[in-house]
């Protein structure tokens, strides 16, 4: 494999009750870059990113992050990972510091190291003001702010960010966009989800676009707008309807 691949898809599917949510999907990414997974609710994103991470059991294929596989070295693969999921997965009556400190715990830190990782990441997504609030006081994107810091405290080389901007307000979501690429800019290679077709095309040096479990194009942003004609005038929106003769928001 080349040197700079440092994640590989491999023919990954997964069925739920006979039906392939992931069907057959493969894709490399390298070494520090930010690769998108682009697709409509119900595209496959979720689930790709679970089994990548090894929270849920794969039907078929393998992920190859670091040299070590998903479903033979899945202790090796989490230690290298960040996770930022969908849903929110916050203690609401604790403090932003104490979840940190607590998930830091969880990830086998001392008491110092997880505070210390703790402040670091509150400062990097802007939230080092609010250390000491309850979290169930914060708006919905200082919640996802907090989500992501959590996801930083064992220092992942690869974090997963799914769907991060969904329901945040702009403050929080330009706070988010500087710390994924102030991250990348620090050599963390990052995985995004988004059906957001402008978020893709500022962040993500590649993208793949998912629809129905498969993947339908993968290109840069760029390619897959020449494509279509001037690359200034396409949006991601025309091709997602070139691809599939759908508009994105009537997928799904
Ligand atoms: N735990 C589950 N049980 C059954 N079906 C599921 C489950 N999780 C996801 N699905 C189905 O798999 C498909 C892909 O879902 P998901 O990966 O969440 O898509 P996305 O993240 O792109 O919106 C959808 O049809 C969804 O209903
Ligand atoms: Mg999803």
């Amino acid at each position: 494999m080349p040197e700079t691949d440092f994640v590989l898809v491999q023919d990954l599917r997964k069925a739920f009750n006979g039906h392939m949510a992931v069907d057959g999907v493969s894709f490399n990414i390298e070494k520090g870059e930010i690769f998108g997974l682009l697709g409509p609710n119900g595209a496959g994103k979720t689930t790709t990113i679970r089994m990548m991470a090894t929270t849920l059991p794969i039907t078929g294929g393998d992920v190859i992050i670091g040299g070590h596989s998903v479903h033979r070295n899945p202790a090796e693969v989490r230690h290298l990972i960040g996770v930022c999921p969908q849903e929110l997965a916050l203690y609401l009556e604790l403090s932003a510091l104490d979840n940190l400190v607590f998930f830091g715990r969880m990830e086998g830190l001392s008491k110092a190291e997880a505070l210390e990782a703790a402040m670091r990441n509150l400062e990097l997504v802007g939230l080092a003001d609010r250390a000491k609030h309850r979290v169930a006081k914060f708006s919905g994107g200082m919640k996802r702010r907090v989500n992501l810091a959590i996801a930083l405290m064992n220092k992942p080389e690869l974090l997963f960010l799914d769907e991060p901007t969904v329901g945040v307000d702009p403050q929080s979501r330009n706070h988010i966009f500087d710390t994924i690429e102030g991250l990348r800019d620090q050599g963390t290679t990052i995985l995004y989800t988004t059906h957001y077709m402008e978020e893709a095309d500022r962040l993500c040096r590649r993208i793949a676009v998912m629809d129905a479990g498969r993947v339908i194009a993968l290109d840069t942003p760029r390619n897959l707008k020449s494509r279509l004609g001037d690359p200034d005038k396409v949006t991601l929106e025309d091709i997602f309807l070139d691809l599939t003769g759908r508009r994105l928001r009537d997928a799904g």
